[in-house]
């Protein structure tokens, strides 16, 4: 099948968070079944910051909303995949890879129009096109109106997947204009728009051929309105086109023995080497190391989804009853960041916040942490808690979504279990889950068993890029 993959970023060239990840391993891993896939992103300045050269491939020009649009194209290669970048300096040097300005929305809708031109300059016809997120969430309604009629896209099906219901891509609607569709508003929510506002993301959800999002139990979650960030009576109107698949890991990357981002490679074998690790990491961030010192690691987005405010208070009984360490990285929401500094303020040497964005520090937390905490209000997929199992980090998770659905609570009499879960969003639950993992830590034995059951999970992509396959299969078949 021919398949083009639309981003709004794609690792290592653009990342801040799973989607990144995915975007890059997904259709490589649809290319080794081997199909035709190509991908799309922007050029952000951060590309080229990062060290990437793109080879320029070509200009497409277009009309959108009255405005002349005159993209360069540039080449980059995820081994065989083929990465076209839409090089609009206006739209895409910012720094960030996204923003509050006034033209958002204009520039993820020049990234989805650009992406249909590349196929006419490439003179392909895709079988599907994968959308991911709300930054793509116009394809299909451009497909449908803008591209109607045009023989290369007469046999065109299309995929929305959600990563993330909370991002919807809200914006005026008198931006119906700058997007060249004030002819089609009747294709639109209409009652959204007469409150005078429109979702890219919703359009997505509503003129997409199918939609996917990460995990079979977020799948179901977002049909409440407990979880549907007001989009639950849609996709239940559209549930039978919706399905949960699971993301799967890339191994060449977040594997424990080939990772060279950690000093000290190791496998289920060589697991003693894992302390190697976390002794490193403690003396490369100034903390004394203590042989038998639990330690607990975070990495995340500092956003309320993942549920950090919820962990200094436990945290900090946790310091004080044992000689425990903590260390987390991430950036994001001010008073999150202002938490975790006083954890580090109130515990020096045994607590420490790296404010920011690391991409090897990362990996060598997931090495050296005992324990990996994720406790998310809400969770799509998560890929941090399968990179620990695949540590042998035994994750602390709360039972929703993604983590439901790929960590099982430690059952020490059984030697069943992958790490531990809570269920109620409250320090009280996380409270619980680290004294669970504390009382498991003191039976060595066990605790190799629960390091090497994790270990054992796969978590590829083999079998999860054979889902998409075969709804690709499907919707083709449909049309
Ligand atoms: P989300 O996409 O919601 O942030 P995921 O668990 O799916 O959650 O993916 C997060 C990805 O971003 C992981 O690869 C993780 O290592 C990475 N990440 C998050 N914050 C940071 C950070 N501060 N520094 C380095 N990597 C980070
Ligand atoms: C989103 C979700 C995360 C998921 C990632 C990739 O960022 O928050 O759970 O793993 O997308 O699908």
């Amino acid at each position: 099948m021919k398949i083009l993959f639309v981003a709004s970023e794609v690792a290592p060239f653009a990342k801040t968070g799973g989607l990144a990840d995915v975007a890059a391993s997904l259709p490589r891993a649809l290319a080794a079944l081997g199909h035709d896939v190509r991908l799309v992103m922007p050029l952000y300045d951060r590309v080229l910051d990062n060290g990437h050269q793109p080879r320029p491939a070509g200009q497409i020009t277009f009309e959108l909303g009255g405005r002349q649009i005159t993209a360069g194209v540039g080449r980059l290669d995820l081994e065989s995949v083929p990465v076209a970048l839409v090089d609009v300096p206006d739209l895409y040097h910012r720094g960030d890879l996204y923003g509050d300005e006034s033209d958002e929305g204009l520039r993820f809708a020049v990234l989805s129009v650009a992406a249909l031109e590349l196929c006419r300059l490439g003179d392909w016809s895709p079988d599907i096109i994968h959308c991911n997120d709300w930054q793509t969430g116009l394809i299909p309604l451009y497909l449908g109106t803008r591209y109607a009629g045009e023989r290369r896209f007469a046999a065109t099906s299309t995929v929305l997947t959600i990563h993330n219901l909370a991002y919807q891509g809200k914006f005026p609607s008198r931006t119906l204009g700058d997007l060249g569709l004030l002819g089609h508003r009747h294709l639109f929510h209409q009652e959204h728009l007469t409150q005078g506002w429109l979702g890219f993301l919703e359009t997505g959800l509503i003129h997409a051929d199918m939609l996917t999002t990460v995990s079979p139990t977020y799948a179901t979650e977002i049909l409440t309105p407990a979880y549907g960030a007001g989009l639950d009576g849609l996709l239940r109107r559209r549930a039978d086109h919706l399905v949960g698949i699971l993301n799967g890991i890339d191994e060449t990357v977040w594997n424990p023995a080939v990772d060279q981002h950690i000093p000290h490679q190791y496998s289920q074998k060589t697991l003693w080497r894992k302390e190697w690790n976390k002794r490193q990491l403690l003396e490369s961030l100034g903390m004394p190391y203590e042989e038998h010192a639990p330690l607990f690691g975070v990495v995340s987005r500092l956003v309320s989804q993942k549920g950090i405010g919820l962990l200094p208070w436990p945290i900090s009984g946790v310091l004080e009853s044992t000689n425990s360490r903590f260390v987390a990285l991430g950036s994001g929401e001010p008073d999150i960041e202002g938490r975790l500094r006083w954890l580090t303020d109130r515990f020096p040497g045994r607590a420490h916040f790296v404010s920011g964005y690391d991409e090897p520090l990362a990996h060598q937390i997931e090495a050296g942490a005992d324990v990996f905490l994720m406790p998310s209000q809400y969770e799509p997929s998560g890929l941090n808690q399968m990179y620990s199992l695949a540590y042998g980090t035994p994750p602390l998770v709360r039972k929703t979504g993604g983590l439901a659905d790929t960590v099982h609570h430690w059952q020490p009499a059984a030697g069943t279990g992958t790490g531990f879960v809570f269920e109620n969003f409250d320090e009280g639950g996380v409270w619980w889950a680290l004294n669970q993992a504390l009382e498991a830590m003191r039976d060595s034995t066990g605790w190799k068993r629960l390091q090497w059951n994790g270990m054992a999970v796969d978590n590829s992509w083999g079998a999860r890029a054979r889902e998409y396959e075969a709804l690709y299969m499907e919707i083709g078949g449909e049309r």
